[in-house]
Formats: C-alpha cells, structure tokens, sequence
C-alpha cells in the first residue's frame, strides 16, 4: 500500500527573523508538514533552535511538526520536544547505543517515532526496530547544513528499505539536496516524504514557495 506524498519544508533555509511568518507563508503554499531541523554543535557540526523556538512557532499552523533530532544524547530532550508540539520526533541511529529506548520513549509520550540514517549508514539498524517505528528518514546529505549535493546512492538505500518495510505503515523520508530534477527517483524507489530547504524557501515570497512546492510536488508525482 502506497503512503501519501508528504512535502515538508524544512525551516532551516528560512528567514529566522520572521520565523512564525515564514512558518504560515510556506503552509499557505502547499507544505504538508514542517521540517524542524534541531543541532547541537557536538553531533552534527552546527547549532540551530532547540524546544522554545518549536514552542513559539506551534501556534502559528495545524501543519505536522517533523522534528528531526541531530543531537547527542536525545533522550534527555525528547519530552521537551514533545512538549513543544512535535507530532513526529526523528532521532539519529547514530546517536546512541540505546535506539530501541528512544523510539518507546517517543511513543510513550503519545508522539510517532522516527529513525535517521547518515550516509554512511547501513539500512540494516532499522531491521530489528521496525514494529517500534512510524518513519524513516534517510539523510541523502551529512546533516549539518542546508544546500549541498544529494548523495545518489541514498536511491539504492531507499530502495532496500522500502521492501524491508513491506506493509507496515511506515512513512519513508528523504532529507538533503531534494529537487524538482531528482523528486521523480526518489518517489520512483519508495520515498513517500520529502523534505527540502532551500528548494522551498528560494525566492523568498509565499509566491515563490508556492511556485517550488508545486514544482516538486509535481515532479514527485511523475516516477
Ligand atoms: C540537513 C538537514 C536538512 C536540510 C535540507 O542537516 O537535515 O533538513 O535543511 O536542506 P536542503 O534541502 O537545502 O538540502
Ligand atoms: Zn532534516
């Protein structure tokens, strides 16, 4: 069974100084959940917003939060971000020995789970958590920064997942470099969510967000 197209923008290639603006500029152009990029200077070489800036935003739309945790450890934050208003929290399997731990600690707190895979990452460490998961992200750049290169091997990655998943309702995320141009392969091997930064946010306009969401959308749409 095929999961729904999902196109969430991620707020890192937005315009901080206005964030609860470009938070409702980017639903209004199309964005189905909002992609929130949290670093901590320690696991990914960056720092960006932690739980208040998640809270402060939460009021602005209805959309999906998708929090994407690139910090070690996790677990201490995980309630904080589910108190802000997380719907989905994504934590790295690399971020800690215990990843079966984080994803029950998710759940418990009524959020849906999500595992993050680097690059260099086999698919393989999601195969004994797959009952305890509601998405998997894989990351076709190294996390840390908005606009770099997609990694054309993250398609054979997604592939293989897809049919590790099967029929569980599992969403399958890609995060990193997504465009109009490369939409199409990624839907084409399986990848029902994607994420994009600075693909949605050029331009700077809620038309031009439009104009990239649509652009993307459609693209996905073609595998
Ligand atoms: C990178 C982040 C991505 C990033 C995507 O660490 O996880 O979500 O913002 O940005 P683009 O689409 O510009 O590659
Ligand atoms: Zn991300």
């Amino acid at each position: 069974m095929n999961r729904p197209l999902v196109i969430a923008p991620s707020i890192l290639a937005s315009d901080f100084s206005k964030l609860g603006r470009e938070v409702e500029d980017v639903v209004a152009a199309g964005a189905d959940w909002i992609h929130l990029d949290v670093m901590d200077g320690h696991f990914v070489p960056n720092i960006t917003f932690g739980p208040d800036i998640v809270k402060s935003i939460r009021g602005r739309t209805d959309a999906v939060f998708d929090t994407h945790l690139m910090i070690a450890p996790c677990d201490p934050f995980i309630e904080a971000f589910a108190k802000a208003g997380s719907d989905i929290i994504t934590v790295h399997a690399e971020a800690g020995p215990h990843l079966h731990r984080s994803l029950q600690a998710i759940r418990a707190l009524g959020k849906k789970a999500g595992v993050s895979l680097n690059p260099g990452t086999p698919e393989s460490v999601v195969e004994h958590v797959l009952d305890t998961l509601d998405l998997i992200l894989v990351m076709s750049v190294n996390p840390g920064f908005g606009g770099q290169k997609f990694i054309e091997s993250s398609l054979d990655k997604l592939r293989r997942l897809k049919s590790m998943i099967g029929d569980r309702p599992i969403d399958l995320e890609i995060d990193g470099g997504v465009t109009p141009g490369n939409a199409a392969a990624i839907t084409g091997v399986g990848a029902n969510a994607l994420v994009a930064g600075s693909a949605v946010f050029r331009g700077g306009t809620r038309d031009a967000y439009e104009a990239n969401i649509t652009a993307i959308r459609e693209a996905a749409g073609n595998a």
